[in-house]
């Protein structure tokens, strides 16, 4: 079975360069999986066939170079053989005991990722599913944090007796940041935006106005490094300096936005980093290790601990030569995700993976400059990571219709299958904002951004 696997996934790889990113029979093939539960099974070699005609057919070719929706990295050879791996010996890797290998490699592996991101070596560090768990990790142990402040143990004894818990932030926080508090209970709708644009750039001085009026009482603040958008950054430095001064604790979404420290040419987007409390980036994106992995950062590793740490009589106490990581984050029983994270980084070390990004920041400013020299297409920020964030704007159609062309265009994009991304609204105009992070794209696949665009926007405001 794996010899099959191995080899199926072999030519689909071999092949996938020059595969739409959306074939044309998905909805038939996603179809072929619609029947009852099988009672005598069909055995694995049936069920494998499955997977390999029709299931392949149902897919996006999001493992390959022209997926640009969300941020979406791909696979290194070396991570995605490791995950492999990791199947194959199915450890569970909540703590020495259940897999030595597992603990020893998040060892490792998040004592690299501390070196590459330029976080200190002391900060507690624990592999989760994403950056939604990561943000709840790095948001539970603040509000650990910020409950001890008032005297509570919050793991123990819960919210009674607490006051709301002030949240702040800019206009760029992600849904993910707002999901992460909703699940603590801190409250999605209990963030406080301090933005001074559309867009959703940082407000600073309505920052350190809202904190001075809180006189003291501890209080959390989100910073965002890497807004989906436009991959903008709020000022973490200048941030922290404020929120210290004022009994906050500062949490970083840096779920690819953290990569710019990894590059020479964009690390300055991310300066102040090292100073917050807490920060998070996403193994799935830019590290381009396979589904699902995020990391979480906390400098106080005993926070994390205290929030999520879990006893029992047959359950083993981890040290520090042996840990267990399931002490330190949201998960009891874990995959091995070490194994991808440790073997990209094993295989291609700070040199590669620093290419790889410096690599994916000049494809992102070639399509804006693709943007900037097209006579229909509007640059709507400028390009500082590796998302670029324009629209359609054929001479002739008014501001009015754009956000209902563009709208209908994203639609055809999609359909279209060449390139994949979808729109946004950005500083209230409907955008798009393909995102350049997978290892395999080309200058040759990026040029097809704004040519699709043009092509498919010409003959849609032809039918106009
Ligand atoms: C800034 C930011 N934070 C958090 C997330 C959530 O990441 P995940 O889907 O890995 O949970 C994303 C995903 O796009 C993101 O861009």
């Amino acid at each position: 079975m794996l010899a099959e696997a191995a080899r199926a996934a072999t030519a689909y790889l071999a092949a996938i360069d020059g595969r739409p990113v959306l074939g044309g029979r998905v909805a038939e093939a996603a179809a072929a999986f619609d029947e009852a539960l099988p009672e005598k099974g069909d055995g694995s070699a049936e069920a494998l066939a499955l997977l390999a005609e029709e299931g392949f057919d149902a897919a996006t070719a999001s493992a390959g170079p022209r997926f640009f929706h969300f941020v979406t990295g791909g696979s290194t050879p070396a991570a995605l053989a490791a995950d492999w791996l990791a199947s194959a010996l199915d450890q569970n890797s909540f703590s020495w005991v259940s897999s030595p290998l597992g603990s020893r490699l998040e060892k490792v592996a998040t004592g690299w990722l501390k070196d590459l991101f330029g976080l200190p070596p002391s900060w507690g560090c624990v592999l989760t599913t994403g950056a939604t768990m990561a943000n709840f990790t790095g948001l539970g142990s603040a509000r650990r944090w910020w409950a001890a402040e008032h005297g509570v143990d919050v793991d123990l004894k819960g919210f009674a007796g607490l006051p709301p818990a002030p949240v702040l932030t800019s206009g760029y926080v992600h849904a993910s940041a707002l999901k992460a508090l909703g699940m603590l209970g801190l409250g999605r709708d209990n963030v406080r935006r301090c933005a001074r644009d559309a867009a959703g750039r940082l407000d600073l001085d309505a920052l350190t106005g809202a904190l001075k009026e809180l006189k003291g009482a501890p209080a959390i603040v989100v910073a965002n490094a890497g807004e989906v958008n436009a991959g903008d950054f709020d000022p973490i430095a200048e941030m922290v300096e404020v929120a210290h001064a004022n009994h906050a604790w500062v949490h970083v979404d840096g779920a690819f936005g953290l990569f710019a420290r990894v590059s020479n040419s964009a690390a300055a987007l991310a300066a102040g980093v090292e100073t917050a409390d807490s920060v998070i980036a996403d193994g799935h994106k830019w590290l381009n290790v396979p589904y699902d992995c995020g990391f979480a950062f906390v400098r106080d590793p005993e926070l994390m601990r205290g929030a999520f740490s879990l006893a029992g009589p047959y359950l083993p106490q981890g040290t520090d030569e042996r840990p267990s990581f399931a002490d330190y984050g949201p998960e009891a029983s874990r995959r091995a995700r070490a194994l991808s994270v440790w073997a990209t980084l094993k295989a291609y070390g700070r040199e590669g993976h620093r290419e790889m990004v410096e690599r994916h920041l000049a494809l992102a400013r070639r399509v804006g400059a693709a943007v900037e020299a097209a006579p229909d297409l509007e640059l709507l920020a400028p390009v500082q990571l590796n998302v670029v964030c324009y629209r359609y704007r054929p001479p002739g159609v008014a501001e009015g219709e754009l956000d209902e062309l563009n709208r209908r265009l994203g639609a055809a994009i999609l359909e279209d299958g060449r390139v994949y991304f979808g729109t946004t609204v950005y500083a209230g105009k409907v955008a798009f904002r393909p995102a350049v992070s997978n290892w395999r794209t080309t200058e040759a696949d990026v040029d097809l951004i704004a040519t699709v665009t043009r092509e498919l926007g010409a003959a849609l405001a032809a039918s106009r």
